[in-house]
């Protein structure tokens, strides 16, 4: 006899990438920012940790002002998270019962199907293409039956960015469009936020974190933004102090302090396109990235030997395979999309992968 929910029985639940607590490794494999956050987050911790006795602000007020007058909004279009994947959470939550059909494009990020699992919806992926693109004639039905449809944006693990007109057509007539933008700060046209008060904006959620552009992963902190509307919903259902004081006042401080997001913005880029330079030079087939992360695919396709002798040399990058699809666009059980994606990390750990990989394929 099991004591679970038959949907949790029935759901293997998701895995997170590998976490090595001991020290020594070049860790590019789960798209952290390799620099450490503005020095003015440490001061607003030490300040807030004075007040702990008392519960934090519910809604964030402080915060939400600050974002909402980066991206020239109101307070009420911003709702923060523990982190982007519990605004997911808190997304599936409010707008989809269980029965209805959540949509994502394949491959991208799996957190989407097992938030469905969870909610007892339906789920479906859409296959991308193999130049990662989408194709919108064949999900044009899948959409329409959507309540939800999430799409990363730029797509993990490829990197790619959608165009507002590929971005118009994803959302369901009777459903909303989650754009995640957990790594939006790293696209040439940072924030699109405009979409927001086009016509399709009231059935539209922009989700962003703090893990990633401002070096934040450890203190877990993200946001939707949509029209208040929506966001009324979404209060209805998260807990009441989702988020805590130390997060709340560290992510306002790292997002007022924009001058070194953005330093460490461009630092990355440029360490992305040299890092996309060098693995062509070796033979690899890199999809331009948008993203703090490359997707790389080897000729031979030994992907997972390459993963692996990486990480022998403790160099930790991520071995990504995508099964039921293969890497030529063909569906069926026995095929796999596989390859590897790799982490922008600072400029000598972008070095090391370098001179250990050409090694690596040499001996291939
Ligand atoms: C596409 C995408 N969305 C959301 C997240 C989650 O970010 P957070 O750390 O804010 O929960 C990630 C994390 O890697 C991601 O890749």
């Amino acid at each position: 006899m099991s004591l679970f929910r038959p949907d949790i029985d029935r759901m293997a639940g998701y895995i997170p990438g590998e976490q090595p607590q001991d020290s020594g490794w070049v860790k590019l494999n789960t798209n952290e920012n390799p620099y450490p956050p503005s020095p003015r987050v440490a001061d607003a911790v030490a300040a807030a940790a004075k007040r702990l006795h008392v519960y934090p602000d519910p809604l964030g007020t402080s915060f939400r002002k600050a974002a909402a007058d980066l991206y020239g909004l109101d307070p009420d279009w911003i709702l923060p998270g523990n982190g982007s994947d519990e605004v997911l959470t808190i997304l599936v939550r409010t707008f989809v019962d269980a029965g209805q059909l959540i949509a994502y494009p394949y491959p991208s990020y799996i957190l989407y199907e097992t938030l469905a699992e969870l909610q007892g919806a339906s789920h479906q992926r859409i296959p991308l293409r193999p130049d990662w693109s989408w194709n919108l004639e064949a999900a044009a039905p899948v959409i329409r039956r959507s309540k939800m449809v999430f799409t990363p944006n730029p797509n993990s693990p490829s990197g790619n960015r959608w165009s507002d007109d590929t971005i118009s057509r994803l959302v369901p007539p009777q459903g909303v469009l989650i754009l995640d933008e957990a790594y939006g700060d790293f696209a040439d046209t940072p924030h699109r936020m405009e979409l927001l008060k086009s016509p399709i904006g009231k059935q539209l959620i922009v989700t962003r974190t703090f893990s990633k552009s401002y070096s934040l992963a450890g203190l877990r902190f993200g946001f939707a933004v949509a029209h208040p509307d929506l966001i009324a919903g979404m209060r209805k259902v998260k807990d009441s102090y989702n988020c805590d004081a130390l997060s709340l006042a560290a992510a306002e401080a790292a997002l007022l302090d924009q001058d070194w997001m953005l330093a460490n913005r461009v630092r990355i880029i440029d360490t992305r396109t040299r890092l996309a330079v060098a693995l062509r030079s070796l033979g690899f087939h890199c999809v331009d990235s948008q993203a703090n992360f490359v997707w790389a695919t080897h000729p031979t396709s030994r992907h997972q030997a390459i993963y692996e002798q990486l990480k022998a040399r403790k160099i930790l990058i991520r071995f990504m395979k995508f099964p039921g699809l293969s890497s030529t666009g063909e569906s069926g059980a026995d095929k796999v999309w596989d390859g590897l994606r790799i982490t922008v990390g600072t400029d000598p750990q972008v070095d090391a992968f370098l001179a250990a990989i050409t090694e690596i394929v040499a001996s291939l």
